[in-house]
């Protein structure tokens, strides 16, 4: 297979002003940009394809995305994960149609008739013409495989670059907060209910970077969703409140308020409320006390580019681009495998009220990044800065917590490493200079000790 080889884009990369924490508007809505994140960046990061709960047994298969690739990520006989281009080397036909699907022995293209293997071997073609042609060898063409498959914590990344560090080197230190959700229980965590398909008319970095590090927008946009959920406002603490904070690895990055524990209330049922607080003895016994704050904190996420969670809420989601101006989201709710039936169906029901797309909280969200995006195509609006200095006079705190660790989730720090991450992209070829790059983490052993 060939992979295409990144470049560099030197004059993308300027339009993040690291020192004045500015990001200039053209990032949103230009084509010319658009293509060159299909290619640094979609091109070469681990993108989320799966959890391994949706395809437990061979021949299992669910289709998505890696940028606008149309992806089959399968679970072959030996039991390891495969991910292959969802396109004939024919003539380019699907030659997968539907979302999901058990046991399947192959796929067979619609247009004249090829058939693969789970493994993405060519099986047969026609049976008539193409196997009686002297020249033609059916061993040399296939479904073109993902150049990289690995799973964590039962989640499964692919990249389309073999240069690519491990998954788990791309996560770096960060892995210590995703295990917050993947690993507070030991019987590890399936996803529920199906995959949720919308689109949103957004550029896909709003998204991102919203749940990067952007709580700010929660007591404002979804004041009035929260009323009616809650009676209130979503409650977020002060800017500076001690126990609050942001933290940035590689562009990933995390907020929490480790005071406002009981966050799970959002989704309305106050017995879920109840059972996670009810957990938190044993939480902490597991990953310790900051951890366990933080499983039903005010907390949000992204990994680096486009997957995204609420911790306390259950909801992940990838922000698939479709171009400078739309995204498809596919959502899922994720649940402890061990917990009762009764308190994953309330899981169910609390993610599909708030963050689905008829969800309170989903719609209010929605519309404002369709207006960002909106907005910032005028000819002369996309020609001025954005802000994204707040925060910015207080800097990184010391803190024995992994990566860089900024005081008060009321700021814009993670949003300014998400874009500094997204510059390293843009500018370097390789994955040398990339790791090497100012967001790397500060080299701290992280041990359990430390917290
Ligand atoms: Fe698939 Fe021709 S395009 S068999
Ligand atoms: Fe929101």
């Amino acid at each position: 297979p060939v992979y295409p080889k990144a470049g560099s884009y030197p004059d993308f990369a300027d339009l993040v002003d690291d020192s004045r924490a500015q990001v200039d508007r053209r990032v949103f809505i230009d084509r010319a940009i658009y293509e060159a994140e299909l290619r640094q960046i979609f091109g070469r990061a681990w993108l989320f394809l799966a959890h391994e709960s949706q395809i437990p047994n061979p021949g299992d298969f669910v289709r998505t995305y890696m940028g606008e690739d149309d992806v089959i990520v399968v679970r072959q006989r030996n039991g390891r994960i495969g991910a292959y281009l969802n396109s004939c080397p024919h003539r380019g036909n699907r030659v997968c149609m539907v979302d999901s699907g058990k046991k399947a022995r192959g796929f067979i293209c619609n247009y004249h008739g090829w058939s693969f293997g789970i493994d993405g071997r060519l099986n047969g073609t026609d049976g008539k013409v193409y196997d009686k042609d002297p020249g033609f060898q059916k061993s040399e063409i296939g479904l073109t495989p993902v150049a990289q498959v690995a799973s964590y914590q039962g989640l499964v990344f692919g990249t389309f670059d073999p240069e690519a560090p491990s998954l788990e080197e791309y996560f770096g230190p960060f892995t210590w907060y995703l295990d917050v959700m993947l690993d507070n229980d030991e019987g590890g965590t399936e996803f529920i209910g199906g995959c949720v398909k919308s689109t949103v008319e957004c550029n896909w970095k709003f998204p991102a970077e919203n749940f990067v590090g952007d709580i700010l927008h929660a007591f404002w946009t979804h004041q009035s969703g929260a009323e009616a959920i809650l009676g209130g406002a979503v409650d977020l603490g002060s800017r500076y409140d001690e126990r609050a904070f942001q933290a940035s690895v590689y562009g990933h990055g995390i907020e929490t308020n480790l005071d406002k524990v009981g966050n799970t209330r959002t989704l309305g049922f106050p017995e879920l409320n109840d059972y996670v607080l009810g957990r938190y003895e044993a939480v902490k016994a597991r990953l310790g006390e900051v951890r366990a704050r933080m499983v039903g904190a005010v907390s949000s996420c992204t990994v680096f580019p486009n997957f995204s969670f609420l911790p306390g809420q259950a909801t992940f989601r990838v922000w698939h681009p479709k171009g400078p101006d739309r995204i498809d989201l596919y959502t899922w709710t994720l649940v402890n495998r061990n917990m009762p039936e009764r308190i994953k169906e309330l899981y169910r029901k609390g993610t599909m009220i708030t963050f689905s797309p008829g969800g309170v909280f989903e719609m209010d969200d929605g519309e404002n990044w369709e207006y960002c995006t909106k907005a910032n195509q005028g000819w002369v609006t996309r020609h001025q800065k954005l802000h994204y200095g707040l925060g910015q006079d207080s800097g990184w705190a010391e803190s024995s917590l992994p990566g860089h660790i900024h005081r008060g989730s009321l700021n814009d720090a993670n949003q300014r490493q998400f874009y500094r991450r997204w510059a390293e992209f843009m500018r370097f070829d390789s994955w040398g200079d990339l790791q090497r790059a100012e967001t790397a983490p500060p080299a701290k052993p992280m041990t359990r000790a430390a917290e």
